[in-house]
């Protein structure tokens, strides 16, 4: 596992460069916001006072988005950086019944960082930083962590599982990118560079969509399957 203070993530010009261009980098990120919205209200919206868990929670947004249809959520947000986390704490202040960890995946893993059960826990292009045995346990932990009932999503990037369909997938995020730039109005970096750059980084390392749904199954998820898919952008989880 890459350490986190070795990654790109440990650094404030890093985390603020992902903030001000998330929604140019990730795919339909306003479409992904609704589905698991929607995910909420279908599954887990009668019930008052979820307690909910968002893994790698950066500045909040997948929180923040929860909260916007039940203000009674009890939210725990963990990340490793200390800069989101005070990101998220602004985008959530005026919101009760919000806790914040800072820990990396190692600690979640090893200290036992996840205590209470809770009832939705969320992560949202985080769990591509753990090498596929790490993703492993971390959704065994994740199932351990649900109550009975209790539901996972994870919203992520995937390994395309041949070169041909990387090579078209890499295309296609590059369209998406060129048109989200061209809509907006700005130049910025090449598309072509984002991809490389996210090609190059040692901490990403994600596994093919089938390798994480036999593992979601594998560790006692029921009703496990991919929600949404475009490319390498991917939505998927289940229940426990
Ligand atoms: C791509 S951002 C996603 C943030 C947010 N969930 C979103 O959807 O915009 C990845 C997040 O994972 C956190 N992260 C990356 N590697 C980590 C690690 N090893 N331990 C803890 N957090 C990590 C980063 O600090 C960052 O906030």
């Amino acid at each position: 596992m890459t350490e986190f203070n070795k990654s790109n993530w440990a650094k404030t010009d890093f985390t603020q460069q992902y903030r001000d261009n998330a929604d140019i980098y990730i795919v339909e990120r306003r479409r992904l916001l609704e589905i698991l919205k929607s995910f909420y209200r279908h599954f887990l919206g009668k019930r008052e006072q979820n307690h909910i868990v968002d893994i790698g929670c950066g500045d909040g947004i997948v929180t923040h988005g929860l909260l916007e249809i039940d203000d009674s959520i009890f939210a725990t947000l963990i990340d490793g950086s200390e800069d989101m986390l005070n990101k998220a704490k602004e985008r959530l202040k005026g919101f009760q019944n919000i806790y914040y960890i800072k820990a990396s995946f190692q600690e979640i893993l090893e200290k036992g960082i996840l205590q209470q059960k809770s009832d939705f826990i969320v992560s949202s292009l985080a769990i591509h930083h753990l090498n596929m045995d790490e993703k492993r346990e971390f959704f065994r932990l994740i199932h351990s962590n649900l109550y009975e009932g209790g539901y996972f999503m994870n919203i992520d990037v995937i390994l395309p599982p041949t070169e041909s369909l990387d090579r078209w997938y890499m295309k296609l995020w590059e369209e998406w990118m060129d048109e989200r730039k061209a809509s907006i109005g700005i130049e910025g970096k090449p598309s072509s560079d984002i991809i490389q750059r996210y090609k190059d980084m040692e901490e990403n390392k994600p596994d093919t969509l089938n390798n994480q749904i036999n593992a979601l199954k594998e560790v006692g998820f029921k009703e496990v399957d991919c929600f949404y898919k475009y490319g390498i952008f991917t939505i998927f989880g289940g229940k426990k």
